[in-house]
């Protein structure tokens, strides 16, 4: 059972809540982003994990700067008063039009990843009077392979191999300053050994790389990636052996600043999702239930094959049985899973996931058969307060 700390205050507010939500314990998720503070490791939040205005100002509170990846993240940010040199921009796809509002708006910390956007943000910082500071994006191949979500070994878009940027010459593009190498591959990693072990396995071509190109390796941004559990056997990854281990490594690779963008380990914990039983039913002697909301609100189930935990709003003294739990797609993909629920688990009962505050509202397909968007609810000061009210589909058909 997730301890849901605001549980009782929940019960009354969902009863009174039209349509399924999500509900971010604020309180909780400022707690941890002050534990996770430290003087060894700059943090940025992947804004992609969860673009809230009210995510983002908790965040904010507790100095944690910002890495946006699309004009969308940027301007969100902006309008929760960051200051632009708190924002850095990544991703694989930036326009010319995207980096020009980037430097218009005054960011000016730049992850670029193609040779491309090295030669368009060279061009078009000769119109801005700062001198963007820039980390080149490396992707890497390693021993120990695996299946990854960020793409691990295989081929992806993010950044280039060694090979391809060490044939670049950086007196050629000398209205940037490059600063530093970002790399980040693998996602959802909860064996912190492995993990070290990765980033440990970064270091010699990283400076090798930076000595190719002959410049001074000041910044080492090592991305995201740090895992959640979402099934009860796995264990949370222990934050004060990451650091201490970073802080060898940031020595190691002798930077002076070591960068992280933490998404999933930010804020994944603090969110969760309510949504009702609308049928149960008993197919091929297999207990089904069908909800309101499935992958429409919460898609991560259908292209990881991992479900969220589950459990019954209400109490029960039920005996726990395997639930085979739908959503009200069209499609078998829209299954959040096979979880044990109590027996009694009825129409009109709220289930609520955990571990929901990342990846969820804005990874969802919500216009698949044109079901309401999910309402957004934040738990502060004791108080649930509706951010954003659920929205029938007519709000977003022409
Ligand atoms: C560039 C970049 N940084 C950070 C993150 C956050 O990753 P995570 O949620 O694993 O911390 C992502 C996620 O895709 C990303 O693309």
């Amino acid at each position: 059972m997730i301890d849901l700390g605001f549980s009782k205050g929940l019960t009354e507010f969902a009863a009174n809540q039209q349509g399924s939500f999500f509900v971010y314990d604020l309180d909780a998720l400022s707690d941890h982003i002050a534990n996770l503070q430290n003087d060894h490791i700059k943090l940025w939040f992947a804004v992609k994990a969860n673009p809230l205005s009210s995510v983002i100002q908790t965040l904010d509170r507790q100095g944690m700067n910002f890495d946006v990846a699309s004009v969308g993240e940027l301007e969100q940010v902006l309008a929760q008063g960051i200051r632009p040199q708190r924002i850095l921009n990544t991703g694989p796809a930036k326009s010319a039009q995207q980096l020009a509002l980037f430097l218009q708006r005054g960011v000016n910390t730049y992850v670029v990843e193609s040779i491309n956007q090295l030669k368009l943000l060279n061009q078009l910082a000769e119109s801005v009077d700062f001198k963007p500071q820039v980390l080149l994006r490396v992707q890497l191949r390693f021993d120990d392979d695996g299946d990854n979500p960020l793409g691990g070994n295989s081929l992806t878009p993010f950044g280039l191999g060694i090979d391809e940027w060490s044939e670049i010459d950086l007196a050629d593009y000398s209205k940037v300053d490059v600063v530093g190498l970002h790399i980040f591959q693998w996602g959802n990693m909860l064996d912190g050994a492995k993990l070290i072990s990765l980033w440990q396995q970064m270091i010699t071509p990283l400076k090798a790389l930076a000595l190719t190109l002959n410049f001074e390796f000041k910044v080492l941004d090592l991305g995201g990636g740090l895992g959640i559990p979402y099934a009860g056997e796995q264990t949370k990854l222990d934050w004060a052996t990451l650091v201490a281990a970073l802080n060898i490594i940031k020595q190691q690779a002798n930077v002076n600043e070591l960068w992280l963008e933490l998404g999933r380990f930010a804020v994944g914990e603090y969110g969760h999702y309510l949504t009702k039983v609308v049928d149960r039913k008993i197919n091929y002697q297999q207990q089904m239930l069908v909800l309101e909301g499935g992958i429409n609100h919460l898609l991560r189930p259908a292209i990881t094959a991992q479900p969220f935990p589950v459990q019954l709003l209400r109490k029960s003294d039920g005996d726990f049985e395997p639930f085979h739990l739908h959503g009200p797609l069209c499609t078998s993909l829209d299954k959040l899973g096979v979880l044990a629920l109590p027996n009694d688990v009825a129409i009109d009962d709220h289930l609520v996931f955990s571990q929901c505050g990342a990846y969820g509202f804005t990874e969802a397909m919500p216009f698949f058969l044109c079901h309401s968007l999910p309402a957004e609810v934040i738990y502060q000061a004791g108080e649930f307060k509706v951010i954003r009210p659920t929205q029938p589909a007519s709000s977003y058909l022409f």
